[in-house]
């Protein structure tokens, strides 16, 4: 932390530092590509998903992150697809949490749909989880079954009456869609403030093939930032996770507005984060093509020692940065891999 003179306990790992000097702190974990919504702008609706033997089992999983833990990682965060739809995911959260017991690690959270939650809201709050971010783009019955095509509002606002009541910190993602949710942005702002929930606003990324065209969902938030500023007072805030978002507090609600802008705002140099796909697969960065396999060295050997060293060669090639465009001319999607697949 800078700023933070006091010697760390021996306990306490260095980060790895990329070749741009950012030390990595931060990993996010998709645990499975599956999920039971089928968001227009994630996935198609007849997505085909990974052959569950290609997945890594949750032992794997743990033996990962927990590595990435005594390399220095302080946060995890477990992703999807949707999380919650993976077979005895509580395990693997139990599991983790020992090194928040052992305080080597400072945060254990999630990002899910929110269909699952009304069942594991406790539970999560029993593992160390403090907080949730839950994706939801409207509070239209109606509309949230277009846009999710199978997810059901009212199971979403029983998740989050549960995670409340089991004391997790909520914070709603949403994704901005033209002439889809644009005129309830306010709406869903006032409403998320009212219930002590923050709202992140989330530009369409051109990950994987859709059945429609990003270009027609795409909403620049600079615009919806600029419509926002008309009815409430917007006030910088310097709240910086070393991610996409920039955050700003709200002076009529008391409640914090982020937005995620890849493709108009670079955020690439206080980038502190990696990926791991469900099936193993490392990305350095969620712009760029290149991965690293740690599917093969965990299943190589039973000692970490293989593991540890394609981690370090991993980070080693972390890029400076991603360069995101929606194709307007070729109307395919810069990367070809669904965001389901590396978590967001
Ligand atoms: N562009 C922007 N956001 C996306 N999400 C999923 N796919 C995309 C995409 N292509 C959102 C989900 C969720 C968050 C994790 O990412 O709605 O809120
Ligand atoms: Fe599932 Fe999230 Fe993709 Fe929607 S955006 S289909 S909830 S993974």
């Amino acid at each position: 932390m800078p700023g933070d003179l006091s010697p760390s306990l021996p306990s306490t790992p260095a980060p790895l530092v990329d070749p741009f000097g950012r030390g990595i702190t931060y990993l996010r974990v998709s645990v499975t590509d599956r999920c039971d919504f089928r968001c227009v702008y994630c996935m198609s609706e007849d997505m085909a998903f990974l052959p569950k033997r290609d997945l890594l089992t949750l032992e794997e999983l743990d033996r990962i992150c927990s590595v990435f833990v005594s390399q220095g990682v302080r946060k995890l965060r477990i992703t999807g697809g949707e999380p919650l739809v993976r077979r005895d995911i509580m395990g693997l959260f139990r599991s983790l949490s020992r090194h928040l017991d052992a305080g080597t690690l400072d945060e254990l959270t999630l990002t899910t749909n929110g269909s699952q939650l009304s069942r594991y809201a406790t539970e999560l709050a029993s593992c160390g989880v403090k907080r949730v971010n839950v994706s939801i783009d409207t509070l239209d019955p109606d509309k949230f079954h277009r846009i999710t095509r199978w997810g059901d509002l009212a199971k979403l606002m029983a998740g989050l009456d549960a995670a409340q009541r089991a004391g997790l910190k909520v914070k709603l993602n949403a994704v901005a869609l033209k002439g889809v949710n644009e005129d309830e942005i306010e709406t869903l702002l006032t409403w998320a403030h009212g219930r002590g929930m923050d709202l992140t606003l989330i530009e369409v990324m051109p990950l994987g093939e859709i059945d429609g065209q990003r270009i027609d969902q795409f909403l620049p938030l600079s615009l919806v930032r600029a419509r926002l500023s008309q009815r409430f007072t917007l006030t910088e805030i310097d709240e910086r996770t070393g991610g996409p978002a920039r955050y700003v507090r709200v002076a009529e609600t008391g409640g914090t507005l982020g937005f995620i802008t890849p493709m108009t705002h670079n955020f690439c140099e206080s980038c502190n984060r990696v990926r791991l796909t469900c099936t193993g697969q490392l990305f350095m960065c969620l712009g760029q093509e290149d991965a690293a396999d740690l599917r093969a060295p965990v299943r190589a050997s039973a000692s970490d020692a293989l593991l540890r060293s394609a981690i370090e060669e991993a980070i080693g090639r972390k890029p400076k940065g991603h360069d995101f465009v929606i194709d307007r001319r070729h109307a395919r999607p810069a990367l070809a891999r669904h965001m389901s697949l590396t978590g967001g």
